[in-house]
């Protein structure tokens, strides 16, 4: 499929069915996140592919607890945007989901934090080609997970995705239109 079509009807999903992808298709779409252009060709990157249900568990946990505090102290617009879509603490993507990719910058090398970014944008699409669906969840104080599952140092957790086959039937968000995000001199 052409890149612009991939682009357009991905979305992001947070209600998985439980049945599991193949291993083989998470590892078709590293495969495509690993081409991803990186600072100094360093690939300053690490996916940890997570299927055991007691890491699942003791990941959204950790997660939760996090969000707790998060949604405690959060205000203004972003406190807005999260009531009208009615998101809260709760987690259960973390433990539904049959595979979590963690994603780790390894924080050593230059433009790390940008290059992993880019990975993951690549991992989005080649997801999306393989019809599997994922959310770019955040967790608020990632060093937190990076303890609990005891990632090695210097490997800066960016973002946990959950993947699986959808079953959230939420609509994609509409975008902006082109002329209003580009300009010319
Ligand atoms: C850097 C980044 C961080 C995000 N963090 C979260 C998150 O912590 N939790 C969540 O549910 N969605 C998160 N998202 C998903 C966005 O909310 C989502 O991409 C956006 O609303 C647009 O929706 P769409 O992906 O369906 O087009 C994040 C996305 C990005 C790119």
């Amino acid at each position: 499929m052409h890149v612009l079509e991939l682009a357009k009807r991905r979305k992001t999903v947070r209600k998985f069915l439980s049945d599991a992808p193949p291993k083989d298709a998470i590892l078709k779409a590293l495969e495509v996140a690993k081409e991803a252009p990186s600072g100094m060709n360093a690939q300053p990157w690490h996916f940890l592919i997570v299927s055991n249900p007691s890491t699942k568990a003791k990941i959204r946990e950790v997660c939760e607890g996090l969000e707790r505090e998060f949604y405690r102290n959060v205000k203004g617009e972003l406190a807005d945007w999260l009531k009208e879509r009615d998101f809260s603490w709760k987690k259960p993507f973390l433990s539904e989901a049959p595979y979590l990719i963690l994603v780790f910058g390894i924080a050593k090398y230059p433009y790390w934090l940008q290059s992993t970014w880019i990975a993951v944008g690549y991992l989005l699409l080649a997801l999306e080609e393989l019809n599997l669906a994922t959310v770019t969840y955040t967790p608020p104080k990632p060093r937190k997970v990076e303890e609990a599952i005891k990632a090695p140092k210097g490997y800066k957790l960016q973002t946990i995705m959950p993947v699986g086959y959808s079953a959230d039937p939420k609509p994609k968000y509409e975008r902006k239109k082109l002329e209003e995000i580009v300009s010319f001199v």
